[in-house]
């Protein structure tokens, strides 16, 4: 095995720093999603998008997870602006894309469409609820959406060190660089508890890297800040990891809480980055009760490997069981739930408020004594 080829066959590049933009008059304020999507399709994570999409990409995306060309995309990646913005464009213009009046990329306009944002809602996100974080943040961003080839100038600072914010095309030579020829890509909001590890552990014991990729980009209020995150990721790694097989960077996607649709999504964006694997476990990036345990994993039956191009690795729900005396799931343990420690991320967020510490069969110490502190920060502020 070897690398996978990016998705649609080339790796965008659309970085460039020294896109000289002073000759440009007009500008779009964009909102912190359409921000980091901007910077996604500008280091190529999102290939083979080139800009934000048109009306006929979006239809088609919301209606067969497809672009028109017919290459699988399950997620709209749109720029929407309001009614009185859309009114002000002219087509086939440049116009700066600023975010708090800094200018970060350029766009050149091709359309502007008005999208059925509650068709958009109950496709991708199987709801039309406001109480879905997604569907909330869909309903409120705007009502037209602006499409067209973009160039990114400036990175948005993520407040992360260098050494974790790297580029596709650096990740594909680091992982060429340690002869990894299968890589698994792991995606998380969450700092990495033990039945997160076990299941990149049991991964791991298949290829040859792990590449831990955690999501910084918008999350809901309530999940845990990135920066305390990564210092999490980083004490486990350095206690319980192997060196040689592990690569920690920062994902700068947004979180759209679209479950199944976003499974595909994330994999495609991992595919880019290089990782010839990716795991799906119990409700990858689902909110509520919104779907199925399973159903991130179930969409993948409806794609060929070819189509593709990455490898999902799909894992039961894992818990540690206390007569197992070790971690398990319903494939390797015949006990009862009274014998499974499962924790809910709100009951864990809980605990640490209270004081109390979640059982070392449920995380890492050190992991929590890294929560605790990120806890008691925010506190004080
Ligand atoms: S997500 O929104 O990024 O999917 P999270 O960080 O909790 O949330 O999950 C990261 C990955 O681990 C996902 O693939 C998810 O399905 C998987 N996962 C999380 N917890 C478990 C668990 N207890 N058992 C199996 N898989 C899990």
């Amino acid at each position: 095995m070897s690398l996978p080829t990016p998705h649609g066959g080339t790796l965008v590049q659309a970085y460039h720093p020294n896109y000289d933009t002073s000759l440009i008059e007009k500008e779009i304020e964009i909102d912190a999603i359409a921000l980091s999507d901007l910077e996604l399709i500008g280091v190529g994570l999102f290939s083979p998008l080139t800009g934000f999409l048109g009306k006929a990409d979006y239809e088609s995306v919301v209606e067969k997870l497809r672009l028109a060309t017919g290459t699988v995309w399950s997620v709209p990646v749109t720029l929407p602006v309001t009614k009185g913005v859309a009114a002000s464009l002219s087509k086939g213009e440049t116009y700066k894309l600023t975010h708090n009046k800094e200018i970060y990329g350029v766009i050149t306009v091709s359309e502007w469409y008005e999208p059925d944002l509650s068709k958009e809602a109950r496709e991708v996100y199987k709801t039309e609820e406001h109480a879905h974080p997604g569907v909330k943040r869909l309903f409120e961003r705007g009502d037209i959406y602006v499409a067209g080839e973009v160039t990114l100038t400036r990175k948005p600072d993520k407040g992360v060190a260098a050494d974790v914010w790297l580029e596709p095309k650096e990740t594909r030579a680091l992982f060429e660089a340690k002869g990894w020829k299968t890589v698994v890509g792991f995606q998380t909001r969450n700092p990495v508890h033990r039945a997160h590890e076990y299941i990149q552990k049991a991964a791991l014991e298949t290829v040859d890297g792990l590449f831990l990729n955690p999501l910084v980009g918008e999350t809901k209020s309530d999940d845990i800040p990135a920066d305390v995150r990564l210092r999490s990721y980083r004490v486990l790694l350095e206690n319980y990891y192997p060196k040689d097989r592990v690569q920690l960077a920062v994902y700068p996607a947004a979180m759209r809480y679209a479950g199944p649709r976003e499974a595909i999504f994330h994999a495609i964006a991992r595919k880019n980055f290089g990782c010839t694997h990716f795991i799906v476990g119990r409700d990858h990036a689902g909110v509520g009760d919104y779907y199925g345990t399973y159903d991130a994993q179930h969409i993948f039956s409806n794609f060929t490997e070819e189509e593709l191009g990455i490898k999902p690795l799909f894992f039961e729900h894992s818990f540690y069981c206390n007569k197992c005396e070790g971690m398990a799931s319903d494939k390797t343990c015949p006990h009862g739930y009274v014998d499974r420690v499962i924790l809910s991320g709100t009951k864990v967020r809980e605990m640490l408020r209270s004081g109390e510490l979640p059982p070392s069969t449920f995380s890492r110490k050190e992991v929590i004594e890294v929560l605790i502190e990120g806890l008691n920060k925010a506190a004080a502020v």
